[in-house]
């Protein structure tokens, strides 16, 4: 069973021809409105992948709020601890995504930014209860260290996928397990700036606490760092239509595997195909795959 405490978003989706640069203003080829949120794409990401999971968050009273409740329960995904805040609106996404896939994010948290400690704790039993505790940081990075530290002293393992980058608290590293940044993130994190060796930093991280640092590469795949050296995950070999939340998919199916009891490295073999997979179709939460397509795709095309 898998706890993740997050964040929920309404992805506002433009497809451009290229992205603008500052003070240049582009037009959209087309406009899609879609479920996102790091926190419950990834959620939705291990449902389908198989685990039981429950999704701790806020949501505003208003149609995204519903409608992002939905798409958690569609996909399997227990509810109980998705709150309604009348303080605020559902957290938004403004996305723009060019013709090769790739993206630029704004996020306006909305109500993710209320989360506390004491929703954490709404919920102790059924993260007690879980195998892994999953994490990013589109909520307060006190809620955030709260919860890991109630699954660390409960013998879970943490893994924390640093997104959106921000520094971070040494107290908070060393509650965490599996650390899954990517490039950007992890060179933010060790504070070497860029450009750096991202996988001498992902080392560095390594020797500062965390148990294994999982590097995500984009179409280069994956690397795994830990206390037996380095690990390459190739990725597949596809044409991306739009890398929104790739990173999320990866991050699901990564936590899914560990959960069925896979190795970390056989989850991240897994994972990076399951990832492929959601590049190849528009928006977050309906791009990712099912364990059966994963699988299928495995098979069809060999493993990484
Ligand atoms: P995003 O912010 O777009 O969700 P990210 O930056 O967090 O993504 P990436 O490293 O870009 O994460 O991608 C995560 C994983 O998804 C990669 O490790 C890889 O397995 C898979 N992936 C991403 N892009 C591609 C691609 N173009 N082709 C195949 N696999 C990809
Ligand atoms: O990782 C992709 C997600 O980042 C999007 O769904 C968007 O909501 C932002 O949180």
């Amino acid at each position: 069973m898998i706890a993740v405490v997050g964040s929920l978003n309404l992805d506002l989706i433009a497809r451009v021809a290229r992205l603008p640069v500052p003070g240049e203003t582009v037009s959209a080829s087309s406009y899609l409105q879609s479920l996102g949120g790091k926190g419950a794409n990834q959620a939705v990401a291990a449902a389908r992948a198989g685990s039981a999971v429950h999704f701790i968050g806020r949501v505003g009273t208003d149609p995204a709020g519903a409608a992002l409740r939905v798409s958690l329960s569609e996909s399997s995904v227990d509810t109980t601890f998705v709150t309604q805040d009348h303080e605020g609106s559902t957290g938004t996404a403004l996305i723009a995504v060019d013709n090769r896939g790739d993206n630029t994010i704004i996020v306006v948290p909305g109500v993710n930014a209320h989360l506390q400690p004491s929703d954490v704790d709404a919920a102790r039993d059924v993260i007690e209860q879980s195998s892994i505790l999953l994490l990013q940081l589109e909520v307060p990075l006190e809620t955030v260290r709260y919860a890991a530290g109630l699954a660390q002293r409960s013998g879970i393992t943490v893994i924390l996928n640093p997104s959106p980058s921000q520094e971070l608290p040494a107290s908070l590293l060393d509650l965490v397990d599996i650390l899954v940044p990517n490039e950007e993130e992890v060179a933010y994190l060790t504070g070497m700036g860029s450009p750096v060796d991202p996988i001498s930093a992902a080392g560095m991280l390594c020797s500062n606490g965390v148990e294994a640092v999982v590097l995500t590469l984009g179409s280069q795949g994956a690397t795994i760092v830990n206390g037996n050296g380095e690990t390459d995950i190739p990725a597949y070999a596809v044409e991306p239509v739009d890398t929104t939340g790739a990173g999320d998919a990866f991050v699901g199916n990564l936590a899914a595997a560990l959960d069925a009891g896979q190795s970390l490295e056989d989850s991240a073999r897994f994972a990076s195909a399951a990832a492929a997979l959601s590049v190849q179709v528009p928006g977050a939460q309906p791009s990712m795959p099912t364990k059966e397509e994963t699988d299928a795709f495995i098979a069809r095309t060999g493993a990484s």
